[in-house]
């Protein structure tokens, strides 16, 4: 996830792009650059870091362009570095293009164009768009299918500069065609000094906007970042082309018909949609996780087809001649491994641990050269889980990071890594990063279980020994993003439970088998934003100590998601409400005739990914429990983002 900024008019570029930028840099801060044209010339100005680093460069304060476009960068592909910074020019730099997204076929574009004596410069995905346009500009009679010319494009372009409207119309098949060929999500921009006074712009899956006003046009990745230019806006559409000079604004689908389109109105009080309409980074990102489920996703899974993995050279070997797997992390992410550790065991048989990285590293664990150890970090930051990496090293172990940050440390220090592709977690409580990290865990189970031969029979998901088979799991996995939509599509008994239980100084949240991970992290959750105190037991466990602890009027928040566990954890919730507890049930299964104060109830998938869907209610609990209490939800007190001390 990145931000992207444009501006044509009469006035100096550059100010205009960086204050966008700054507004912008919530999606990302690996890299910076901006590119304006100015006598027939792309100037370009980037670097690594943020923003503020563009003022320094040499030449900044000199740009008089009044037209550019602007890029403020969240890695995905190719670590962050001023090479990889956008913009990015193909190979006559004759096209500046910067980009917001993944393209997921990079790797065979870039081949399709070595092949055709085109050079890269960079490691980023974004590189193959600016010289797939100038292979289509340059191959007029070539189209998207390496084929026959269409000549069905029927181009009006309201410019009466013949040469310009020819080159901008051969300009704008080339972009369909570079476009046709791009699977993943995009938002790009692209300007020449071919097409002066112009910008035109596209997308696919990846935000952009048109903000319009007297004589100047804007572009952005969200509507925020041009309130203080102009309120009127056009939303672009998937597939749906621009091209914009100062005085107009021309739109077209992917046949390249032309047609007009409503501008939006937009009211918005330009602090609050900073976080687009969202009162808090942390609910902004858990109304993300459809969305960021589907990028962990991405290209790695498909029905009938084995797991995409090119980006992890484990081989079938390796794997075979290990004889466990370690999974070590902090906070949530290692509740994500507790999940985990479940999907190794029941897809690959393959015995595993999971550690606390504070713990693994001074309790001399037994590790060797058959262990394969996997670190688990959001921000890939955190010194915990690093150290605990560099002891697993030094014993001879291969160790393997899942990351959400691009270029992060541990992903320096790992033998292999792999990304969650959740895009940028902002706030300090941890939603959409967890349920990308058991995702991967799910894929990454099965690509390890193709690889030991183990794909072929089914999986045993409950303790019933009840089986199903590898293609109904893929498929409860790909229907992840539609579930957690369907969850979040009502929250309103979540609130009325957070509205009745936010005075309390004490909960419990109660689960068996895979339920009790989920119960870890929703007592996390409700620990670090709403300073409740909370704790979270395998409800089994109650009887033998806890459970003296219950009294009337406590809040118990119970997960019932294993059909094969039900009768056993209905009994322990009844011995809570025995003892006047109040509960809130989580649950897939049919609770009618029950006596419990509140049931959420949540679809059902598989128990082996069932936390996917559970945590969800927690994540909205702790979160309307902290509004409740008037608390700063997104920076709790006495905790960071990332945590860069032992
Ligand atoms: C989660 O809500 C917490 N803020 C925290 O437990 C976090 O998950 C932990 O510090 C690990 O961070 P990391 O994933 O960036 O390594
Ligand atoms: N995939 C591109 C890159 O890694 C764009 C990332 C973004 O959206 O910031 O450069």
């Amino acid at each position: 996830m990145c931000g992207i900024i444009g501006y044509i008019g009469p006035k100096k570029a550059s100010n205009i792009l960086i204050d966008g930028l700054l507004a912008l840099e919530y999606r990302g801060y690996d890299s910076a650059g901006i590119a304006t044209i100015e006598n027939n010339e792309i100037k370009i100005m980037k670097d690594k870091g943020r923003v503020k680093n563009i003022l320094n460069l040499e030449g900044y304060n000199e740009l008089q362009g009044t037209y550019g476009i602007a890029h403020t960068r969240w890695a995905t592909h190719g670590k962050p570095s001023k090479e990889n910074s956008h913009p990015h020019f193909d190979n006559s730099n004759t096209f500046a293009v910067v980009h917001n997204g993944i393209i997921e076929n990079y790797t065979e574009l870039r081949n399709f164009l070595i092949e055709k004596d085109y050079t890269f410069y960079s490691q980023t995905d974004t590189e193959v768009i600016p010289n797939l346009i100038h292979y289509y500009y340059s191959n007029p009679n070539i189209d998207s299918n390496g084929e026959n010319p269409d000549s069905s494009y029927d181009i009006v372009l309201d410019n009466n500069d013949s040469t310009k409207v020819n080159n901008t119309s051969r300009i704008l098949v080339a972009i369909t065609q570079a476009t046709k060929n791009l699977k993943g999500s995009y938002a790009i921009e692209v300007i020449s000094p071919l097409i002066p006074d112009t910008i035109i712009v596209s997308r696919k899956d990846s935000p952009l906007v048109i903000g319009t006003s007297n004589g100047e046009n804007f572009i952005a990745s969200d509507i925020p970042a041009l309130l203080t230019y102009t309120r009127d806006f056009y939303l672009l559409d998937d597939n749906e082309f621009a091209v914009i000079t100062k005085n107009s604004i021309e739109f077209y689908n992917e046949k390249l018909e032309n047609h007009k389109k409503e501008i939006k109105n937009i009211e918005w009080d330009a602090s609050a949609a900073e976080k687009n309409g969202f009162e808090d980074f942390m609910l902004k990102e858990i109304f993300e996780q459809p969305n960021s489920i589907r990028e962990t996703i991405g290209s790695r899974l498909k029905l009938n087809e084995k797991c995409n993995f090119d980006d992890l050279e484990i081989s079938s070997e390796y794997l075979k001649n290990i004889n466990k797997i370690f999974i070590v992390a902090c906070g949530t992410a290692m509740h994500a491994g507790l999940v985990g550790k479940n999907l190794f065991e029941k897809l690959c048989k393959i015995p595993t641990e999971v550690d606390i990285a504070s713990e693994f590293r001074y309790r001399d664990p037994i590790i060797d050269e058959k262990t394969l150890c996997i670190y688990v970090s959001q921000s890939g930051e955190t010194a915990d889980t690093i150290a605990a990496l560099k002891l697993a090293k030094s014993k001879g172990a291969k160790t393997l990071a899942i990351s959400n940050v691009i270029g992060s440390s541990i992903t320096r220090e790992a033998d292999y890594t792999i990304y969650t592709h959740a895009g940028p977690e902002i706030a300090v409580a941890s939603t959409k990063a967890y349920t990308s990290q058991v995702t991967l865990f799910s894929i990454l189970a099965i690509h390890f279980a193709e690889l030991l031969g183990y794909d072929k029979g089914d999986i045993t998901i409950n303790s019933n020994g009840e089986t199903i088979t590898l293609e109904d799991f893929k498929k409860d996995i790909l229907d992840l993003p539609k579930k957690v939509s369907i969850i979040l599509e009502d929250t309103s008994l979540i609130k009325k439970f957070a509205d009745e239980a936010y005075n309390e100084k004490d909960m419990f949240f109660l689960g068996r088998g895979i339920d009790q991970t989920v119960a870890l992290e929703g007592s996390l959750k409700l620990k670090e934003i709403t300073y409740i105190h909370s704790d979270a037991y395998a409800s089994g466990e109650l009887k033998h100590g806890p459970i003296a602890l219950i009294e009337n009027g406590i809040h118990v928040i119970s997960i019932l998601t294993d059909e094969s566990l039900l009768k056993k954890s209905i009994s322990n919730i009844q011995e809570v409400i025995t003892r006047g507890a109040k509960t809130m049930i989580v649950t897939n299964q049919n609770l009618e005739n029950n006596n419990f104060d509140f049931v959420i109830n949540i679809p059902e998938t598989s128990p082996l990914i069932s936390p996917i869907l559970s945590v969800i209610p927690l994540q909205l609990l702790a979160y309307y429990i902290s509004k409740n209490k008037g608390l700063d939800v997104d920076k709790p007190r006495n905790l960071a983002k990332s945590v860069t001390v032992e």
